[in-house]
Order: structure tokens, then sequence, then C-alpha cells
């Protein structure tokens, strides 16, 4: 009996953090390609970007994995998105700072 508790506590957090945990973590090789576009970038500008865009970009839909388009479709769906979701042109800017270094060797549009 005394392991019960146990196990559903594991079970929750492993549900809790199941969506943002498909996400691919901050990597030193993701600063470096980001430097390339923007030189202010740094491993936390990076992680704010993949914060901001768990908190953001999940309301209406699942989180889209970044691997599923191009760092060009991000660009135009960002635009779009932003609007919909109110997000501040700031951090918009780190969510696409994320989702286009993510994106780099996606092969999908
Ligand atoms: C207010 C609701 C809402 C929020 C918040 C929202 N989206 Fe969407 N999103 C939609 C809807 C509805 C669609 C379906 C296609 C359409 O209507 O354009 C969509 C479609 C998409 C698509 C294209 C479909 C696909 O599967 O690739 C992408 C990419 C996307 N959203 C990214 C984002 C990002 C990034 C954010 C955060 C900045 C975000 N969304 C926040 C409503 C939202």
């Amino acid at each position: 009996m005394r392991q019960i508790p146990c196990t559903i506590a594991v079970l929750l957090a492993v549900a809790l953090a199941g969506c943002a945990a498909a996400l691919p973590p901050v990597l030193a090789a993701d600063i470096a390609y980001a430097q390339q576009q923007w030189p202010e970038s740094t491993a936390e500008t990076l992680q704010q970007g993949r914060q901001r865009y768990v908190v953001r970009c999940s309301n209406c839909h699942a989180l889209i994995v970044p691997s599923a388009h191009q760092p060009g479709r991000w660009r135009k769906e960002i635009n779009e998105m932003s609007k919909r979701a109110h997000v501040l042109p700031l951090e918009r800017d780190l969510i696409l700072q994320y989702l286009v270094t993510q994106s780099r060797d996606a092969t999908k549009p």
C-alpha cells in the first residue's frame, strides 16, 4: 500500500511534463547557430524562447515540434500566430529564435 501514492505522484509528474519534455532542449550548438542571425543570443534567451513557446502557443492547439516546419515557415507562422496569441514583440522574437534554431535541419516546408 505504501507504494501507491508514490506511483501516482510519478505518473502525474510524467503527464504534466509530457508536452514540454518533447521539445528539444537548448544545446551549445544551438547557441552558436542562433548567434549567426541574432548576435545577442545566449543560452538564456533561447531557454526563455522555449518557455514562452510552451506558455503562449499551447492554448488553442497542441505544441508543434519545431522540426515540423522549416525556419522560413516558422517566420511566417510566428507573425500570424503572435497576433492571435497576443504575444508582445520581444516575446515573439524570443520564441522565433528558439523555433528557427531548432528547425534548422527540418526538411518539410
Ligand atoms: C488563439 C488561438 C491560437 C494561439 C494562441 C496560437 N495558435 Fe497556432 N493556430 C491556431 C489555429 C486556429 C490554427 C489552424 C490554422 C489556421 O487557422 O491558420 C493554428 C495553426 C498553427 C500552425 C500551422 C499548423 C501546423 O500544424 O503547423 C502553426 C505552425 C502554429 N499555429 C503555430 C503557433 C505558434 C508558434 C503560436 C504561439 C506564438 C500559436 N500557434 C498560438 C490558433 C492559435
